[in-house]
Protein backbone atom coordinates (compact mmCIF):
# COMPACT_ATOMS: atom_id res chain seq x y z
CA UNK A 1 0.00 0.00 0.00
CA UNK A 2 1.47 3.68 -0.62
CA UNK A 3 1.56 5.65 1.92
CA UNK A 4 -0.90 8.85 1.40
CA UNK A 5 0.36 12.02 1.97
CA UNK A 6 -2.59 13.91 2.80
CA UNK A 7 -0.57 17.36 3.01
CA UNK A 8 -1.45 16.93 -0.96
CA UNK A 9 -5.00 17.37 -1.17
CA UNK A 10 -6.29 20.43 -2.53
CA UNK A 11 -9.56 22.14 -3.16
CA UNK A 12 -11.24 24.77 -5.87
CA UNK A 13 -12.92 27.65 -6.88
CA UNK A 14 -16.40 28.95 -7.33
CA UNK A 15 -18.71 31.08 -8.13
CA UNK A 16 -19.53 34.87 -9.13
CA UNK A 17 -21.77 35.77 -11.98
CA UNK A 18 -24.87 33.98 -12.15
CA UNK A 19 -25.08 36.02 -15.69
CA UNK A 20 -26.19 32.71 -18.26
CA UNK A 21 -23.65 32.25 -21.09
CA UNK A 22 -25.53 31.55 -24.11
CA UNK A 23 -23.76 27.98 -24.38
CA UNK A 24 -26.04 26.09 -26.62
CA UNK A 25 -26.66 22.07 -25.14
CA UNK A 26 -25.24 21.10 -28.75
CA UNK A 27 -21.81 22.61 -28.80
CA UNK A 28 -20.66 21.05 -25.20
CA UNK A 29 -22.12 17.87 -26.65
CA UNK A 30 -20.10 17.89 -29.56
CA UNK A 31 -17.17 18.90 -27.93
CA UNK A 32 -17.11 21.91 -30.25
CA UNK A 33 -17.03 25.43 -29.21
CA UNK A 34 -19.89 27.58 -30.64
CA UNK A 35 -18.82 30.64 -28.75
CA UNK A 36 -17.32 32.73 -31.06
CA UNK A 37 -16.32 35.83 -28.87
CA UNK A 38 -12.76 33.93 -27.63
CA UNK A 39 -10.93 35.99 -25.83
CA UNK A 40 -7.90 35.31 -23.65
CA UNK A 41 -6.34 39.03 -23.51
CA UNK A 42 -5.96 39.45 -19.41
CA UNK A 43 -6.73 35.41 -18.60
CA UNK A 44 -2.65 34.66 -18.26
CA UNK A 45 -0.64 33.72 -19.43
CA UNK A 46 -1.73 32.85 -22.99
CA UNK A 47 -1.16 29.23 -23.85
CA UNK A 48 1.25 28.49 -27.02
CA UNK A 49 -0.99 28.86 -30.00
CA UNK A 50 -1.64 24.91 -31.37
CA UNK A 51 -4.30 22.81 -30.39
CA UNK A 52 -4.41 23.25 -26.08
CA UNK A 53 -7.46 23.40 -25.03
CA UNK A 54 -7.03 27.48 -23.72
CA UNK A 55 -6.28 28.72 -27.31
CA UNK A 56 -10.29 29.50 -27.59
CA UNK A 57 -10.59 30.04 -23.58
CA UNK A 58 -13.67 32.19 -23.30
CA UNK A 59 -15.12 33.67 -20.00
CA UNK A 60 -18.04 36.52 -20.23
CA UNK A 61 -15.80 38.33 -17.39
CA UNK A 62 -12.18 38.87 -16.33
CA UNK A 63 -13.49 38.64 -12.52
CA UNK A 64 -15.83 37.11 -10.19
CA UNK A 65 -18.54 39.21 -7.97
CA UNK A 66 -15.90 40.23 -5.64
CA UNK A 67 -13.25 41.47 -8.38
CA UNK A 68 -10.88 38.77 -7.70
CA UNK A 69 -9.37 37.85 -11.28
CA UNK A 70 -10.04 34.58 -12.72
CA UNK A 71 -7.22 32.21 -12.83
CA UNK A 72 -5.44 31.51 -15.88
CA UNK A 73 -6.67 28.63 -18.04
CA UNK A 74 -3.35 27.59 -18.32
CA UNK A 75 -2.97 26.81 -14.75
CA UNK A 76 -6.64 25.59 -14.34
CA UNK A 77 -6.03 22.65 -16.61
CA UNK A 78 -2.23 21.89 -15.69
CA UNK A 79 -2.57 22.37 -11.78
CA UNK A 80 -4.79 19.28 -10.80
CA UNK A 81 -5.46 17.08 -8.19
CA UNK A 82 -6.64 13.99 -9.53
CA UNK A 83 -5.14 11.09 -7.72
CA UNK A 84 -6.73 8.65 -9.77
CA UNK A 85 -4.28 9.90 -12.16
CA UNK A 86 -1.63 11.17 -10.27
CA UNK A 87 -0.51 12.55 -7.33
CA UNK A 88 1.24 14.62 -8.72
CA UNK A 89 -0.42 17.94 -9.97
CA UNK A 90 1.73 18.79 -12.61
CA UNK A 91 1.14 15.25 -14.35
CA UNK A 92 -2.34 14.83 -14.03
CA UNK A 93 -2.93 16.76 -17.77
CA UNK A 94 -1.04 14.53 -19.58
CA UNK A 95 -1.74 11.31 -17.46
CA UNK A 96 -5.31 11.91 -18.32
CA UNK A 97 -5.41 13.58 -21.68
CA UNK A 98 -6.87 9.83 -23.43
CA UNK A 99 -9.22 9.26 -20.48
CA UNK A 100 -12.32 8.46 -22.71
CA UNK A 101 -15.80 9.96 -21.48
CA UNK A 102 -18.09 9.37 -24.02
CA UNK A 103 -20.37 7.16 -24.02
CA UNK A 104 -20.89 8.43 -20.31
CA UNK A 105 -24.12 7.44 -18.20
CA UNK A 106 -24.91 8.63 -14.93
CA UNK A 107 -27.16 6.30 -12.86
CA UNK A 108 -29.36 8.45 -10.33
CA UNK A 109 -31.04 6.58 -7.50
CA UNK A 110 -31.36 5.14 -4.07
CA UNK A 111 -34.48 6.65 -1.72
CA UNK A 112 -36.37 8.48 -4.78
CA UNK A 113 -39.70 7.51 -6.37
CA UNK A 114 -38.35 7.74 -9.85
CA UNK A 115 -34.78 6.00 -10.98
CA UNK A 116 -32.88 7.39 -13.56
CA UNK A 117 -29.92 6.84 -15.76
CA UNK A 118 -28.67 9.82 -17.94
CA UNK A 119 -26.25 9.80 -21.03
CA UNK A 120 -24.04 13.02 -20.58
CA UNK A 121 -26.43 13.91 -24.08
CA UNK A 122 -29.66 13.40 -22.26
CA UNK A 123 -28.38 15.71 -19.12
CA UNK A 124 -27.10 18.35 -21.63
CA UNK A 125 -30.40 18.81 -23.67
CA UNK A 126 -32.39 18.73 -20.32
CA UNK A 127 -30.62 21.30 -18.22
CA UNK A 128 -28.68 23.56 -20.64
CA UNK A 129 -25.36 24.57 -19.02
CA UNK A 130 -24.70 28.07 -17.70
CA UNK A 131 -21.82 30.18 -17.31
CA UNK A 132 -21.08 30.43 -13.34
CA UNK A 133 -17.74 32.30 -12.11
CA UNK A 134 -16.77 30.77 -8.71
CA UNK A 135 -14.05 30.90 -6.08
CA UNK A 136 -12.42 27.50 -5.49
CA UNK A 137 -10.41 26.79 -1.83
CA UNK A 138 -8.26 24.33 -1.82
CA UNK A 139 -7.83 22.41 1.57
CA UNK A 140 -3.87 22.98 0.64
CA UNK A 141 -4.76 26.89 1.43
CA UNK A 142 -4.11 27.73 -2.54
CA UNK A 143 -7.32 28.77 -4.30
CA UNK A 144 -8.45 29.63 -7.99
CA UNK A 145 -11.50 31.18 -9.73
CA UNK A 146 -12.57 29.36 -12.43
CA UNK A 147 -15.58 30.41 -14.88
CA UNK A 148 -17.54 27.01 -15.10
CA UNK A 149 -20.11 25.55 -16.98
CA UNK A 150 -23.04 23.46 -15.53
CA UNK A 151 -26.23 23.53 -13.95
CA UNK A 152 -27.84 23.27 -10.64
CA UNK A 153 -27.70 20.33 -9.22
CA UNK A 154 -31.68 20.76 -7.42
CA UNK A 155 -32.65 20.42 -10.99
CA UNK A 156 -30.94 16.66 -11.49
CA UNK A 157 -32.43 15.82 -8.23
CA UNK A 158 -35.86 17.37 -8.25
CA UNK A 159 -36.88 15.07 -11.47
CA UNK A 160 -36.08 11.82 -9.73
CA UNK A 161 -38.02 13.22 -6.74
CA UNK A 162 -36.00 12.01 -3.45
CA UNK A 163 -38.74 10.13 -0.61
CA UNK A 164 -38.96 12.03 2.79
CA UNK A 165 -36.27 9.37 4.20
CA UNK A 166 -33.42 10.80 1.85
CA UNK A 167 -31.27 12.93 4.13
CA UNK A 168 -28.07 13.01 2.48
CA UNK A 169 -26.84 12.94 -1.12
CA UNK A 170 -23.91 10.25 -2.00
CA UNK A 171 -21.38 10.46 -5.24
CA UNK A 172 -18.99 8.29 -6.78
CA UNK A 173 -16.54 8.87 -9.68
CA UNK A 174 -16.06 6.09 -11.86
CA UNK A 175 -13.97 3.21 -11.13
CA UNK A 176 -11.87 1.62 -14.34
CA UNK A 177 -8.66 0.90 -12.78
CA UNK A 178 -6.76 0.16 -16.86
CA UNK A 179 -8.11 3.67 -17.34
CA UNK A 180 -6.93 5.24 -14.10
CA UNK A 181 -3.23 3.91 -12.72
CA UNK A 182 -4.18 5.70 -9.30
CA UNK A 183 -6.51 3.25 -8.81
CA UNK A 184 -4.20 0.61 -8.90
CA UNK A 185 -2.66 2.32 -6.13
CA UNK A 186 -4.14 2.00 -2.60
CA UNK A 187 -4.05 5.61 -1.91
CA UNK A 188 -7.23 6.09 -1.39
CA UNK A 189 -10.32 3.35 -0.82
CA UNK A 190 -11.45 3.81 -4.48
CA UNK A 191 -13.77 5.02 -6.22
CA UNK A 192 -13.58 8.06 -4.82
CA UNK A 193 -16.87 8.93 -2.93
CA UNK A 194 -18.54 12.35 -1.85
CA UNK A 195 -21.70 13.25 -0.32
CA UNK A 196 -23.59 16.44 0.62
CA UNK A 197 -26.37 16.61 2.80
CA UNK A 198 -29.90 16.79 1.26
CA UNK A 199 -30.48 21.09 1.38
CA UNK A 200 -26.94 21.33 0.89
CA UNK A 201 -27.47 19.40 -2.48
CA UNK A 202 -30.81 21.22 -3.28
CA UNK A 203 -28.84 25.02 -2.52
CA UNK A 204 -28.93 26.83 -6.30
CA UNK A 205 -25.48 27.60 -5.68
CA UNK A 206 -24.35 23.97 -5.82
CA UNK A 207 -23.55 22.69 -9.65
CA UNK A 208 -22.49 19.32 -11.97
CA UNK A 209 -20.32 21.30 -14.22
CA UNK A 210 -19.75 20.08 -17.94
CA UNK A 211 -17.25 22.34 -18.80
CA UNK A 212 -15.06 25.37 -18.04
CA UNK A 213 -14.20 28.60 -20.17
CA UNK A 214 -16.43 28.21 -22.43
CA UNK A 215 -15.77 24.21 -23.17
CA UNK A 216 -16.35 20.75 -22.27
CA UNK A 217 -14.53 19.97 -19.16
CA UNK A 218 -11.02 18.55 -20.35
CA UNK A 219 -10.71 15.40 -18.60
CA UNK A 220 -7.64 16.76 -15.91
CA UNK A 221 -10.71 18.28 -14.38
CA UNK A 222 -13.26 15.98 -13.75
CA UNK A 223 -14.88 15.04 -17.54
CA UNK A 224 -17.66 14.79 -18.33
CA UNK A 225 -19.19 15.48 -15.05
CA UNK A 226 -18.14 17.32 -12.16
CA UNK A 227 -19.30 18.26 -8.68
CA UNK A 228 -18.78 22.23 -7.94
CA UNK A 229 -19.53 23.18 -4.57
CA UNK A 230 -17.97 26.99 -3.85
CA UNK A 231 -18.72 27.27 -0.38
CA UNK A 232 -16.31 23.98 0.77
CA UNK A 233 -13.02 23.13 0.27
CA UNK A 234 -12.02 21.68 -2.77
CA UNK A 235 -12.27 18.16 -2.80
CA UNK A 236 -15.67 17.78 -2.19
CA UNK A 237 -15.80 18.39 -5.51
CA UNK A 238 -16.15 14.81 -6.85
CA UNK A 239 -15.15 14.39 -10.84
CA UNK A 240 -16.04 12.41 -13.31
CA UNK A 241 -19.19 10.90 -11.47
CA UNK A 242 -21.55 8.02 -12.43
CA UNK A 243 -23.57 7.34 -9.46
CA UNK A 244 -25.91 9.72 -7.20
CA UNK A 245 -27.87 8.32 -4.81
CA UNK A 246 -29.88 9.41 -2.31
CA UNK A 247 -29.60 7.73 1.18
CA UNK A 248 -30.81 8.14 4.56
CA UNK A 249 -27.13 8.05 6.54
CA UNK A 250 -24.80 10.32 6.33
CA UNK A 251 -22.18 9.03 3.18
CA UNK A 252 -18.36 8.38 4.38
CA UNK A 253 -16.70 10.51 2.09
CA UNK A 254 -12.86 8.99 0.53
CA UNK A 255 -11.22 11.84 3.04
CA UNK A 256 -13.17 11.31 5.71
CA UNK A 257 -12.08 6.89 5.74
CA UNK A 258 -8.60 8.02 5.11
CA UNK A 259 -8.40 10.31 7.92
CA UNK A 260 -11.03 11.16 9.94
CA UNK A 261 -9.50 13.72 11.89
CA UNK A 262 -7.94 16.07 9.53
CA UNK A 263 -11.58 15.63 7.09
CA UNK A 264 -15.15 16.23 7.81
CA UNK A 265 -18.30 15.65 6.44
CA UNK A 266 -18.94 19.40 5.96
CA UNK A 267 -15.40 20.40 4.72
CA UNK A 268 -17.33 23.90 5.02
CA UNK A 269 -14.39 26.49 4.28
CA UNK A 270 -13.40 28.20 7.51
CA UNK A 271 -10.83 30.53 8.25
CA UNK A 272 -10.82 29.83 12.24
CA UNK A 273 -10.98 26.28 12.04
CA UNK A 274 -7.16 24.92 11.02
CA UNK A 275 -6.43 21.94 9.85
CA UNK A 276 -4.50 19.85 12.55
CA UNK A 277 -1.24 20.61 10.18
CA UNK A 278 -1.55 23.90 8.98
CA UNK A 279 -3.54 27.13 9.29
CA UNK A 280 -6.60 27.94 6.81
CA UNK A 281 -6.57 31.66 7.63
CA UNK A 282 -5.33 32.88 4.32
CA UNK A 283 -4.61 31.33 1.32
CA UNK A 284 -2.58 31.87 -1.89
CA UNK A 285 -4.49 32.48 -5.70
CA UNK A 286 -2.88 30.57 -8.12
CA UNK A 287 -1.14 33.00 -10.39
CA UNK A 288 -0.54 35.50 -7.75
CA UNK A 289 2.30 36.25 -5.08
CA UNK A 290 0.60 38.06 -2.19
CA UNK A 291 -1.12 35.71 0.39
CA UNK A 292 -5.26 37.38 0.96
CA UNK A 293 -7.35 36.07 3.74
CA UNK A 294 -9.24 33.48 3.79
CA UNK A 295 -13.51 34.17 4.08
CA UNK A 296 -15.94 32.20 5.91
CA UNK A 297 -17.65 29.74 3.61
CA UNK A 298 -15.40 30.58 1.08
CA UNK A 299 -17.30 34.41 0.37
CA UNK A 300 -20.28 32.66 -0.04
CA UNK A 301 -21.92 33.46 3.88
CA UNK A 302 -24.37 35.35 2.74
CA UNK A 303 -25.80 32.57 0.79
CA UNK A 304 -25.14 29.19 2.92
CA UNK A 305 -24.69 30.66 6.66
CA UNK A 306 -28.14 30.00 7.29
CA UNK A 307 -27.83 25.93 6.78
CA UNK A 308 -25.51 25.70 9.25
CA UNK A 309 -27.24 27.74 11.65
CA UNK A 310 -26.51 26.79 15.70
CA UNK A 311 -24.29 24.68 14.46
CA UNK A 312 -21.00 24.25 16.21
CA UNK A 313 -18.85 24.46 13.09
CA UNK A 314 -15.61 23.38 15.14
CA UNK A 315 -17.49 20.21 16.08
CA UNK A 316 -18.78 19.59 12.45
CA UNK A 317 -15.71 20.80 10.32
N1 LIG B 1 -12.37 13.80 -7.55
C1 LIG B 1 -11.82 12.60 -7.76
N2 LIG B 1 -12.56 11.62 -8.27
N3 LIG B 1 -10.51 12.34 -7.48
C2 LIG B 1 -9.71 13.29 -6.93
O1 LIG B 1 -8.51 13.01 -6.66
N4 LIG B 1 -9.54 15.58 -6.09
C3 LIG B 1 -10.30 16.63 -5.41
C4 LIG B 1 -11.46 17.15 -6.27
N5 LIG B 1 -12.19 16.04 -6.84
C5 LIG B 1 -10.27 14.57 -6.67
C6 LIG B 1 -11.62 14.80 -7.02
C7 LIG B 1 -9.44 17.70 -5.05
S1 LIG B 1 -8.43 17.40 -3.72
C8 LIG B 1 -9.44 18.88 -5.71
S2 LIG B 1 -8.44 20.14 -5.17
C9 LIG B 1 -10.26 19.12 -6.89
O2 LIG B 1 -10.93 17.94 -7.31
C10 LIG B 1 -9.37 19.65 -8.01
O3 LIG B 1 -10.12 20.01 -9.11
P1 LIG B 1 -9.36 20.75 -10.34
O4 LIG B 1 -8.28 19.84 -10.80
O5 LIG B 1 -10.41 20.95 -11.40
O6 LIG B 1 -8.83 22.02 -9.80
Amino acid sequence: MEKINLSEVTSEHLYVSRRKLLVGLGALAASTVILSACRRGGITPPPPPGTDFCDSAYASKDTDELGAKLTSCQDVTHYNNYYEFSTEKEDVATLAQNFKTSPWEVKVGGLVNKPLTFSLDDLLRKFPPEERIYRLRCVEAWSMVIPWLGFPLAALLKEVEPTSKAKYVRFETIYDPNQMPGQKRGILDWPYVEGLRLDEAMHNLTILATGLFGKPLPPQDGAPIRLVVPWKYDFKSIKSIVKIDLVEEMPVSAWMAASPNEYGFYSNVNPDVPHPRWSQSSERRIGQFERIKTLLFNGYADEVAYLYAGMDLKKFF
